[in-house]
């Protein structure tokens, strides 16, 4: 079955390793496409999302092999630029492989990447800016083709702020002619990576970690071996099954310089974190109230990818809490399932309002999209009873082995 069985109550102990990070890997298998030759990329997370942008970097011809978190992309034989459809399709992300594509092949056709359950993921943004960077871009019912004899960089002042469209930016403007200026850009630790992936292999970047980039077009990359940082949002889902079981375990690898908003909120909520050279020691339950509430923003604030995780902290905190979510328009699709498991809460436009209740009940729930279907996982762990979380797929996508993770640090946990 496609499913996650759990039989709440036990308390977490122990340690386990956190994998190399999803939101990093992408973009970064994505920046390879920029570089001839072939980059090794260590820690890559052996889940399906990145099995997905493998499988489109090879439509493409590029030559992929994997020794386990290992994987070599050789791009010289680099042929296509017709995205396959399929892959677009269910691999929402294939949008980042554009400004790469522009910048090393001159064009690329694929149809308009799919929304999500969390919201429309509109990509006007990405189109508007290429643009200005000289791409000429025919759209029609399904997608678009896109065209670049020659990138030129150009000072881009965004309306707000988009991890794609910075990342997207970065790849087409590394190889363009001139100075690109992104502004207000993202800074997500994940942005901080893809930079000092591409500054390793020659790119000229500057003000990374701030909300200005500025990028110097050279005339070609090197090919480089780099390692991607654990995935700070997989901590805060492991982080989280602790505050709501209670309990001590270690997060080895945790970048805990990327979690600061994150870990700031877990102590606020009355669980004990101590920052390691090597990882994040969590202990003790969550069981205080945000008397602030929690909102989510885009970097440094908090994280939306962990807004679902926290909602169950809080709905077993013994406290009433409410969250706003505010880069997403619907992303609070986990509550009808969390209420099946007796909490209470309620929507109201971009608010969740999270009540006290007795606790929580195991019970047969379904998993919407990947960090719902965490979050959910995570209840189960403090539930009295089994719990069945189905449509594990989606968790899979982020996750590379979420029970394992679990059952190392002691949850009564399995595949079903
Ligand atoms: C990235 O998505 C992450 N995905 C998301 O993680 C994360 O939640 C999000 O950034 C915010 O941090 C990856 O890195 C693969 P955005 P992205 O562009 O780039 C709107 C996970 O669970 N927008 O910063 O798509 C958009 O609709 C995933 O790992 C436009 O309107 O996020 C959203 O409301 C979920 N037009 C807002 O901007 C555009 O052209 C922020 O989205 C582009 C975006």
């Amino acid at each position: 079955m496609d499913a996650i069985r759990i039989y709440g109550g036990n308390c977490l102990k122990g340690q386990t390793k956190i994998q190399g990070s999803k939101n990093a890997s992408l973009p970064v298998l994505a920046a390879t496409l920029l570089i001839n030759g072939t980059c090794e990329i260590e820690n890559c997370p052996y889940i399906s999302d990145v099995f997905h942008m493998l499988r489109l970097l090879e439509s493409l011809g590029c030559k992929v092999t994997r020794e386990e978190n290992l994987v070599r992309v050789d791009t010289s034989q680099l042929s296509e630029c017709d995205m396959p459809a399929d892959s677009v399709g269910v691999m929402r992300s294939s949008i980042m492989l554009l400004g790469a594509l522009l910048a090393r092949m001159g064009s690329v056709s694929m149809e308009y990447p799919g929304g999500c359950v969390i919201g429309k993921r509109p990509i006007d943004l990405h189109l508007r800016a290429l643009r200005r960077m000289g791409v000429e871009i025919v759209e029609n019912e399904e997608g678009f083709c896109a065209q670049a004899a020659n990138l030129r960089g150009v000072s881009h002042e965004l309306p707000f702020v988009s991890v794609g469209v910075t990342e997207n930016l970065i790849l087409a403007a590394v190889l363009a002619q001139g100075r690109t200026v992104i502004h207000p850009a993202a800074r997500e630790p994940e942005i901080q990576i893809l930079c000092e992936f591409l500054q390793s292999a020659g790119a000229g970047i500057t003000g990374i970690g701030t909300d200005r980039l500025v990028i110097e077009g050279v005339q070609r990359l090197h090919p480089v071996r780099f390692h991607v940082p654990a995935d700070r949002i997989v901590a805060g889902t492991y982080l989280t099954a602790c505050m709501c079981t209670g309990g001590r375990v270690f997060l080895q690898d945790a970048p805990c310089q990327h979690m600061q908003s994150v870990l700031a909120c877990a102590e606020s909520m009355g669980t004990r974190i101590v920052c390691e050279k090597d990882g994040i020691l969590v202990s003790g339950r969550a069981c205080k109230c945000l008397d602030n509430g929690l909102v989510t923003a885009c970097y440094p604030g908090f994280p939306t990818d962990l807004q679902s995780l926290f909602m169950v902290a809080m709905a077993l905190s013994g406290h009433s809490g409410w969250i706003e979510e505010t880069v997403f328009e619907n992303r609070f699709r986990i509550v009808p399932e969390l209420c099946r498991m007796g909490a209470d809460i309620t929507v109201q436009g971009a608010r969740a309002y999270v009540h006290p209740t007795g606790g929580l009940h195991g019970a047969i729930v379904e998993a919407k999209e990947l960090r719902g279907g965490a979050a959910l996982v995570v209840a189960a762990l403090a539930a009295k009873g089994t719990s069945i979380v189905t449509n594990r797929h989606y968790i899979d996508r982020g996750y590379e082995d979420i029970t394992l993770n679990l059952r190392e640090l002691g949850a009564d946990i399995e595949l079903a």
